[in-house]
């Protein structure tokens, strides 16, 4: 995503029917009212940030800042000045006082993203930060106190970091009060074909395309792609859709998703997904086959395997074997 797009998506709340995400939010309203810490979970691009704005908005801190500061993107040595902010002089270049994260975030939620990166020295100032919500900018000696909430997030597994030494227990236990997991998107059911509804609907009507929907073809893609990339990869890749759409339904070549032009009706056919592999290797080495006019060898090199595996299926395919030459 480009740097000056909002990290937020800028159409709309939350979208979510699966039981999963219907428990999210349930956590989301339980929590907004109170101020514990919550450690929000998920792979990346299942919208932990989202979760994190949501409570936010939601809780009695909603008109105070919600500050976001990315452990794993601000380079270590920086880290402590960005978080606890500095006073004017205490290291080459600290030309005057600054205030960090945790100052801004006064009377709102401080979200420390990508918690598990945080080097160890910070983890410690970090959990002491978190005992009286005190502490002393970079150089200075006053102690600032503040009110605020902290809500952090993770894709890495933090209890296998405690286990190899890389993140401490203590902070674990403060920071993850409340855990909220985010399921990954292919674990949602119907909410991807919904979500890239919603999507494509906004993006379209932005910029002014008549776009009316999916082809069943676009939607088998989409129900059937595995989405690394989660929910972040199904934005983008309705974006991409709808500035490349020619027609007024989007194809899967539109979203980048070649292999939902098999439909599975007439192909599978009712057969089980070991019938139809079967039948779909059948199918391509009698093609292949046809193409190399019976060349095994050829056959074999076509489809990056051996000769003999390639006997081996035609025997066990029973395929006629009209014009084979080697
Ligand atoms: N349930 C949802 N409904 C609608 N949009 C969502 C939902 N979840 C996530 N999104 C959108 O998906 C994108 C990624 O979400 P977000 O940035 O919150 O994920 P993340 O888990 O913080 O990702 P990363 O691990 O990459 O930091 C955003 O554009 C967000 O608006
Ligand atoms: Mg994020």
């Amino acid at each position: 995503m480009a740097e000056n797009e909002p990290q937020v998506n800028e159409f709309q709340e939350m979208i979510g029917t699966c039981d999963a995400i219907l428990h999210v939010f349930k956590m989301i309203r339980k929590v907004a009212a109170t101020d514990v810490p919550v450690m929000v979970t998920g792979a990346s691009g299942t919208g932990k940030e989202m979760v994190a704005r949501a409570i936010h908005q939601r809780s009695n801190r909603g008109k105070g800042p919600f500050v976001p500061i990315n452990c794993g993107a601000i380079p270590r040595e920086l880290l402590e000045s960005e978080l606890f902010g500095h006073e004017k002089g205490s290291f080459t270049g600290a030309y005057r006082s600054v205030a960090g994260t945790v100052e801004r975030a006064q009377d709102g939620t401080l979200f420390l993203d990508e918690v598990g990166e945080l080097p160890l020295e910070l983890q410690v100032k970090l959990l002491r930060f978190l005992q009286e919500y005190t502490f002393e900018r970079v150089g200075g000696r006053k102690s600032i106190k503040v009110d605020l909430r902290v809500i952090s997030a993770t894709n890495k597994d933090l209890v296998e970091l405690i286990g190899q030494n890389q993140f401490r227990e203590d902070l674990y236990y403060r920071l993850d009060v409340i855990n909220i997991s985010l399921p990954p998107l292919k674990d949602r059911g119907d909410d991807a074909i919904i979500m890239a509804t919603v999507f494509l609907k906004n993006y379209a009507s932005k910029i002014g395309k008549d776009i009316h929907g999916f082809s069943p073809e676009a939607i088998t893609a989409i129900q059937t792609h595995s989405w690394p990339g989660n929910i972040r990869e199904l934005v983008n890749r309705i974006r991409r859709a709808v500035v490349m759409a020619e027609r007024t339904t989007i194809t899967p070549d539109n979203l980048g998703l070649q292999f939902g032009s098999i439909n599975p009706e007439p192909f599978v056919n009712g057969l089980g997904l070991k019938e139809a592999k079967a039948k779909f290797e059948a199918e391509l080495l009698s093609a292949a086959l046809a193409r190399y006019r019976g060349s095994v060898q050829l056959t074999a090199k076509a489809l990056k395997t051996s000769r003999s595996v390639i006997y081996h299926l035609i025997q066990k395919y029973e395929i006629p074997l009209t014009r084979l030459t080697s």
